[in-house]
């Protein structure tokens, strides 16, 4: 069957219609994979800084490995929405924000992820007003990882709720086509999911967004270091292929047959 293809509109109208699976993406033959698997929306996430490439945190990522990692997926040319995350410090600036945008769109970026609220307004207008899709993100920001000294959830008091609730009707008005609620308290999540117009994308927010993205290797269980308590079933594929990898390897090195026994060959 011949689906059309995605795109920042099909996610926005899937409010109140359809629950969104989204899932990172960082290569071709992974986005390959997820893309048949019918998920509408892939980001290539800066998160390729921790789980692929073994930094302690995705502050150090840079502007090159994105365009390294979205240009990989996207020769895939999935039929999914595939977004793509300003790493941090890239955006600081109207005009940092649209020349690093452009950059992820020319290695092949569909639309553009940035952390961040009324903090990065004069940005997120600025992409819009460019015609680029632009998905939001707010809540825990992993990009703030060191300024804030760990990773917290955010919406535990009634002046992070209102900034919350804010910031998301800030990037609403603004034409964001969805918003991911990262580490949001689950009744938060759900007020803001009620008060806007635009998709809510939840990790570790809850049941009441309208649609769930996860780092597809915690989902795995191929992600190094801890899975977050919010990824709730754990494959275990790092243990599979590290038993396949010992299995093969112990066939290379101690091999049941003598190598003469050439009549099973058949060429
Ligand atoms: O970088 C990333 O993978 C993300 C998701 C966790 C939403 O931003």
């Amino acid at each position: 069957m011949n689906t059309p293809k995605v795109t920042a509109e099909t996610i926005r109208a899937m409010k109140g219609r359809e629950r969104i699976a989204a899932l990172t993406a960082y290569d071709f033959a992974m986005t390959q994979w997820l893309d048949a698997a019918g998920v509408p929306l892939l980001l290539v996430g800066d998160s390729v800084g921790m789980v692929v490439l073994g930094y302690p945190d995705t502050t150090h990522v840079t502007m090159e490995e994105m365009e390294h990692h979205v240009r990989s997926a996207a020769r895939a040319k999935p039929r999914a929405l595939l977004a793509a995350d300003l790493p941090f410090n890239s955006c600081l600036t109207v005009a940092a924000a649209l020349e690093n945008t452009r950059r992820l769109l020319a290695a092949g970026a569909e639309a553009i992820k940035a952390e961040g609220g009324r903090n990065i307004l004069p940005q997120v207008r600025a992409i819009i007003a460019a015609g680029i899709p632009f998905l939001g993100h707010l809540g825990m920001l992993p990009q703030n990882v060191v300024a804030e000294g760990g990773y917290h959830v955010k919406g535990k008091t009634p002046e992070e709720r209102s900034n919350l609730m804010a910031d998301a009707v800030a990037l609403a008005e603004a034409g964001a086509f969805g918003i991911v609620l990262e580490l949001v308290t689950p009744p938060v999540a759900r007020e803001i999911t009620a008060q806007i117009p635009i998709p809510t994308i939840g990790i570790g927010s809850g049941s009441d967004c309208d649609g769930e993205i996860l780092v597809t290797t915690d989902l795995l269980g191929t992600s190094p270091g801890l899975v977050p308590r919010h990824v709730k079933k754990h494959w275990h594929f790092a243990e599979q292929m590290g038993a396949a990898v010992v299995e093969w390897k112990e066939g290379v090195i101690r091999p049941r047959r003598q190598s003469t026994d050439h009549k099973d060959h058949k060429i």
